[in-house]
């Protein structure tokens, strides 16, 4: 059973929030919709861009995301979660949510460790298998995807992506928005700068800076 901090963040959510809207209808919006549901939240469906889904989802599509607002009052939701992967569209959809007056709620895996110790922000898929381990801190809107670590005392910033597989030693630090690809090593007390991009199987031995892309193993600046 996850507790209210684990469910809502830190920052003083109400626990009232059980009925959820999801805005993105993608494949990783089915893979937050099972975390939502592992949380105890009830989603009373999707709205898009476009106001289309992918095949599977769950949920309806309830309509376009510019009147998520409107549609989620119309079915009883307070909560909102932004399923979307690219860093900055989410930042800016889960900030225009929030001034409509939802929710950002956390869509935490039941398979997911999340350290009693640790601080989550608002918003946060920890996707299946994730470890959040002793004095972390997760910013609003990250994605902790699945089967990444972030080590004791390691800090993720606002909206930052920590992909599949992704390992990160103690004391790291990922900038926000910064996107750390797929199974992707991060060594102990490296900081990713923000809106940086580590490529896929990197292996970051020192600083990325922020804006930064890298590759490759050790990881260097791309041209
Ligand atoms: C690093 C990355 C951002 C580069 O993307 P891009 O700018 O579109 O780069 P390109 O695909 O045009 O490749 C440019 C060059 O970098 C190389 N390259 C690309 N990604 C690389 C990687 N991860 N490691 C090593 N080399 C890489 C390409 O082979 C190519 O080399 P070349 O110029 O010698 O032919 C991207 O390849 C990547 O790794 N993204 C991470 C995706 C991810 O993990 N998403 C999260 C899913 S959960």
């Amino acid at each position: 059973m996850l507790g209210n901090v684990a469910r809502h963040g830190e920052q003083g959510v109400s626990a009232d929030v059980t009925r959820v809207v999801v805005i993105g209808a993608g494949g990783h919006a089915r893979v937050a919709i099972e975390a939502l549901a592992d949380s105890g939240f009830e989603v009373v469906g999707c709205v898009s861009g476009d106001g289309g889904g992918v095949p599977g989802l769950p949920c309806p599509v309830l309509g376009r995301d510019t009147e998520v607002a409107a549609l989620a009052a119309a079915h009883g939701a307070t909560g909102v979660f932004v399923a979307v992967g690219h860093n900055r569209t989410r930042q800016r959809l889960q900030t225009a949510a929030e001034a409509a007056g939802l929710v950002p709620v956390n869509a935490i895996s039941r398979f997911a460790m999340v350290s009693p110790s640790a601080r989550v922000g608002r918003g946060v898929l920890v996707a299946a298998g994730a470890v959040v381990n002793a004095m972390a801190q997760v910013g609003d809107g990250a994605i902790l995807n699945t089967r990444c670590s972030i080590d004791h005392d390691g800090v993720v910033g606002s909206f930052a992506h920590v992909s599949v597989g992704v390992a990160t030693g103690g004391a790291v630090t990922v900038g926000d928005r910064a996107l750390v690809g797929l199974g992707s090593v991060v060594l102990p007390g490296r900081t990713v700068g923000a809106d940086a991009t580590v490529g896929g199987g990197a292996v970051v031995v020192e600083d990325v800076a922020p804006g930064a892309t890298v590759v490759g193993v050790p990881a260097r600046r791309t041209r």
